[in-house]
């Protein structure tokens, strides 16, 4: 790749952060930029201490177009990795013009700014979401979108926004992934997802229960058609997702062209079976209570990974045990997430 510099937007939040550790290791040089609205400035500094690589930071948000084009103009940015976004589902129900505007408007104001400094590489984080509930499972990248909350719809928005742009000229090389269920953490322990307040995601609430900091894991829904009653997703290593990436901008260097690839294991867990595993590798029992569903979940998600197989030659190679061991290390290692470290900055 010689010594590329890619700029991602999000880079201290958690899939961002873990990629940027992948990147750096592969010999690509990283620009970070983030608002650090979910995140902390310390996550960049231990990507720069696990890595013994400097990684700039520019402390900005995606919708200020002078920051982006002062950036572009500093650095000669060979493709730009887009995590900044929100992505809570519930919040984005509560305040859909929040969401349209971090996340859409973001990715317009940054597409804009990538024309005018002829920068034409983007690789964009989808998500499983736009799917909604599938008709069929594993799911392939062509099955429906049919997304039900602002969110999803602002994924499923600049989804469209690319392909558009795409047809328009073809000096874009555009890679969409759609991921789905990122968890774990780098197995030094030192990075990993740091949730502000009550997780919303079922694995950081598992491993705040077994960590003693809450009582309870709520399982929403015991009457769905799967083998146990749970909720079946496919969960996905985030540092097997964060090397999806480097093999997605692999493929864009090498071939152009553009692509929609789901990143997953094609393999389902249910809730009960993620919450046993978590208990096995932390030696802790992690009580549990059988609640109502959650409005808005599905039953059974998981990944047709075949795509992502034949055309990036990527394949996620971690199991749930791995899952849950370094999602365990983290916690157990940053029990106040970032905000415990003598190095935190933002
Ligand atoms: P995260 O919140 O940890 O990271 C997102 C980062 O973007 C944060 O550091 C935040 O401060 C930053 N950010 C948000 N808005 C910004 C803006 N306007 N300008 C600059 N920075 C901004 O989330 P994550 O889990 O790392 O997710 C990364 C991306 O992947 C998001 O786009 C998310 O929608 C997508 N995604 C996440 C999941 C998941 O379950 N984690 C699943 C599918 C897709
Ligand atoms: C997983 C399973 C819950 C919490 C969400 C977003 C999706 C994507 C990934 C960004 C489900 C159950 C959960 C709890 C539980 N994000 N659960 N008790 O809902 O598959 O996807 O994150 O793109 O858009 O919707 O993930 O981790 O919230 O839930 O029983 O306290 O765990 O019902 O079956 P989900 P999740």
């Amino acid at each position: 790749m010689d010594g590329k510099i890619i700029l991602v937007t999000g880079a201290a939040g958690y899939i961002g952060s873990h990629t940027c550790v992948e990147l750096l290791d592969a010999g690509y040089r990283v620009v970070a930029l983030d608002n650090l609205c979910n995140s902390s400035r310390e996550a960049l500094l231990r990507v720069e201490a696990l890595s013994g690589r400097a990684v700039p930071f520019h402390f900005a948000d995606v919708r200020d177009a002078a920051a982006l084009d002062i950036l572009f103009a500093q650095h000669a940015i060979d493709a730009v990795i887009h995590f900044a976004g929100l992505k809570a589902v519930g919040e984005s129900v509560d305040a859909p013009l929040h969401y349209f505007d971090n996340n859409v408007a973001g990715s317009l104001c940054l597409l804009n700014c990538m024309r005018r400094a002829g920068i034409h590489h983007f690789l964009f984080s989808s998500s499983a979401t736009v799917y909604g509930d599938p008709e069929t499972v594993p799911i392939p990248e062509q099955a429906c979108t049919r997304v039900t909350n602002p969110y999803g719809r602002s994924k499923l928005m600049i989804e469209e926004m690319l392909a558009d742009l795409m047809r328009s000229d073809a000096q874009w090389v555009i890679g969409v992934l759609r991921y789905f269920n990122p968890v774990g953490a780098h197995a030094s322990g030192m990075i990993g997802e740091d949730p502000r307040g009550i997780p919303n995601n079922l694995l950081p609430f598992i491993s705040q229960v077994a960590a003693g900091q809450r009582e309870c894991v709520a399982v929403y829904g015991a009457d769905y058609p799967t083998p146990d009653g749970t909720g079946v997703r496919d969960y996905i290593h985030v540092v097997d997702l964060a090397r999806g990436h480097v093999a997605a901008l692999r493929r864009m260097f090498a071939s152009g062209g553009g692509f929609t690839v789901n990143l997953g294991t094609g393999r389902g867990y249910s809730v009960l079976q993620m919450l046993r595993a978590f208990e096995a590798v932390s030696g802790r029992s992690i009580p549990f209570e059988l609640v109502a569903r959650r409005p808005g979940d599905i039953g059974i998600c998981y990944a047709d990974t075949r795509l992502a197989k034949e055309l990036l030659d990527w394949q996620a190679g971690k199991d749930i045990h791995a899952m849950c061991a370094d999602h365990w290390r983290w916690q157990s290692m940053n029990p106040r997430g970032y905000s415990g470290s003598v190095l935190q900055g933002g």
